[in-house]
């Protein structure tokens, strides 16, 4: 069970309360012309990861406090639980143990007493075994040939995953082509097919519940195609594969349960690219890059698990995000990768955190009456400078961000990536200093403005500054950093869950768009018009039916 502590009424709270006053007196800036040491003192390694965070709105009496807050909030006791396999995810009577995915310790991990490691290692045996087979060419399709395509269908946590994972990784590219269709708009399917070869194509059914909507009504076209070239029924065994927890499902579709690659439902949706979900991933990188991946999650798991809160990445990323959540009054969080490989890492955190942490209800069932989960958003970097990093520079809002660089780019031509990291660099540090009203009269003197020229300009050429941010500078983007840094993402949502007093892996949110989807569906089968609604819903029902 988790602790059920309101954190607004700890003492660290009162105290980060006041503490916040006293921090509004200072700018970054001022607080690193204070302090030589700062870089030092703000800046974590884990591995080939580097984290400064000593770009942001604080001192050590504010990691202090915030670490104070942790610890009044039980967060040791809490990681625990989650790592021992105890029902977490209280809501849905769950488990939550993605960490057990990539455990590699070779020490047993029990839920309801049994020790789910023998079930997690013989599913990974299987997927090692189809990928090989798969990349090699050994695994033919009906006709004979090697499978040269393979169409990954599934959504949410079973799409966003492995499309950012393999674009991520695509200069460790085995000889298959991915593809991932996720949207029920058939404009996807159909566009994804268009260019496919049925005798050499392979589907992936990825869907923990084979049950979603969009998942089954994309399969089932993807296996009319399949059929209408010629193949038959029997065929399906060496196209269709599924990744589920749902047996029965799976058999009820089509599929022989022998191309069923089985998860569990302690894992949840968001954080399964660990599991059969990933077999995608091997396909896409190979089986040994996904165990790297794998390797470097286990690396995070053990980081976060046992060392201190001061030194801890995914705690003090979490308690930044608190601080200017809950203090600053920050709406939103921005990922920003200068990486153009990881151009889905802010998707795939927008689910991750969003559906985690997007909750108004506490652990005690009470609406809450502070602010949780933030929005996330983010492009890479350089793109982002030219489209909407304006607001962040000069906007009334105030947006934490995240840079994210490799040191070593996997495409070295001529002066790119120092241009691109030149941009990195440059950005927090502008977002940080901001320009002064004396810089920027100097400026425009200096362009041989005119006084009256000058005074008109200046308020527009000036930059606060003071827009926190923290950086993470990566020796370079391998399965084994970018498992890390994955995992480090999945448990500061898990902190912030823990303090902000509410269930993050459970998603009853999603549900009633899903329920009133079904409930119109039917409605639109005929073109009577339709009463049933409020005004507005009415009229653009019927106005479809009218257009259609
Ligand atoms: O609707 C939200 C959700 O349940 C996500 O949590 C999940 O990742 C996604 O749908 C897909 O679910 P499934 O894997 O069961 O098809």
């Amino acid at each position: 069970m988790l602790p059920k502590i309101d954190f607004t009424t700890t003492q660290a709270f009162k105290y980060l309360a006041d503490h916040f006053i006293t921090i509004n007196e200072s700018t970054i800036k001022e607080l690193f012309a204070a302090d030589p040491e700062r870089f030092g003192k703000f800046s974590v390694y884990l591995g080939d990861i580097l984290l400064d965070y000593s770009k942001n709105r604080i001192n050590e009496e504010t990691m202090a406090l915030l670490i104070q807050l942790a610890r009044e909030c039980q967060l040791k006791d809490a990681i625990e639980a989650m790592f021992n396999g105890e029902k977490i995810n209280e809501t849905e009577g769950r488990a939550v143990l993605h960490t057990a995915l990539r455990n590699q310790s070779g020490n047993p991990v029990l839920t309801d007493g049994k020790d789910v490691m023998p079930e997690i290692n013989a599913v990974l045996e299987r997927m090692k075994d189809f990928s090989d087979r798969v990349i090699s060419g050994a695994w033919k399709g009906y006709t004979g040939k090697e499978i040269t395509d393979v169409v990954n269908i599934g959504i949410g946590g079973s799409d966003l995953g492995p499309v950012m994972v393999t674009e991520a990784l695509k200069s460790y590219k085995t000889r298959l082509n991915m593809h991932f269709v996720s949207n029920v708009d058939a404009t996807q399917i159909a566009e994804t097919l268009k260019d496919l070869d049925p005798e050499t194509t392979l589907f992936l059914i990825a869907s923990k519940t084979f049950t979603t909507q969009e998942t089954m009504a994309n399969a089932n076209s993807a296996k009319e195609w399949f059929l209408k070239a010629g193949a038959k029924e029997a065929d399906v065994a060496k196209h269709f594969a599924a990744l589920s927890t749902n047996e029965s499902g799976v058999s009820a579709f089509g599929i022989d349960t022998k191309n069923m690659f089985e998860f569990w439902d302690w894992v949840g949706g968001r954080y399964s690219l660990w599991s059969a979900i990933g077999l995608s991933i091997c396909l896409a990188v190979g089986f040994d890059n996904f165990k790297q991946l794998l390797t470097g999650a286990y690396e995070a798991d053990e980081h976060f698990r046992n060392t201190e809160f001061e030194e801890n990445i995914p705690v003090i990323l979490a308690l930044l995000g608190i601080w200017y959540n809950n203090f600053f009054e920050a709406e939103s969080n921005a990922i920003l990768p200068y990486d153009q490989y990881l151009h889905r890492f802010a998707a795939y955190f927008q689910q991750g955190d969003m559906e985690s942490n997007g909750k108004y209800i506490d652990r005690n069932g009470k609406r809450v009456e502070y602010e949780t989960g933030p929005i996330i958003w983010g492009e890479p970097g350089t793109n982002g400078q030219h489209a909407f990093y304006q607001l962040i520079h000069q906007g009334t809002k105030l947006i934490p961000c995240d840079f994210i660089a490799p040191a070593i780019s996997h495409n070295p031509l001529g002066k790119h990536h120092q241009m691109l990291l030149s941009n990195f660099f440059a950005q927090t540090e502008a977002l940080m200093n901001g320009k002064s009203e004396e810089e920027v009269v100097a400026e425009l003197k200096k362009a041989g403005k005119s006084e009256s020229e000058i005074k008109e300009l200046a308020p527009f050429k000036v930059f606060e500054g003071n827009r926190p941010t923290n950086s993470f500078l990566i020796k370079e983007i391998t399965p084994k950093t970018l498992g890390s840094l994955i995992a480090i993402y999945e448990h500061k949502i898990f902190v912030q869950g823990i303090i902000w007093n509410i269930f993050s892996f459970d998603q009853w949110g999603v549900e009633l768009g899903k329920q009133l989807a079904n409930k119109i569906l039917p409605e639109l089968e005929n073109n009577a018009p339709v009463v049933s609604h409020d005004s507005s819903t009415n009229g653009l029902i019927n106005q479809y039916k009218d257009w259609r």
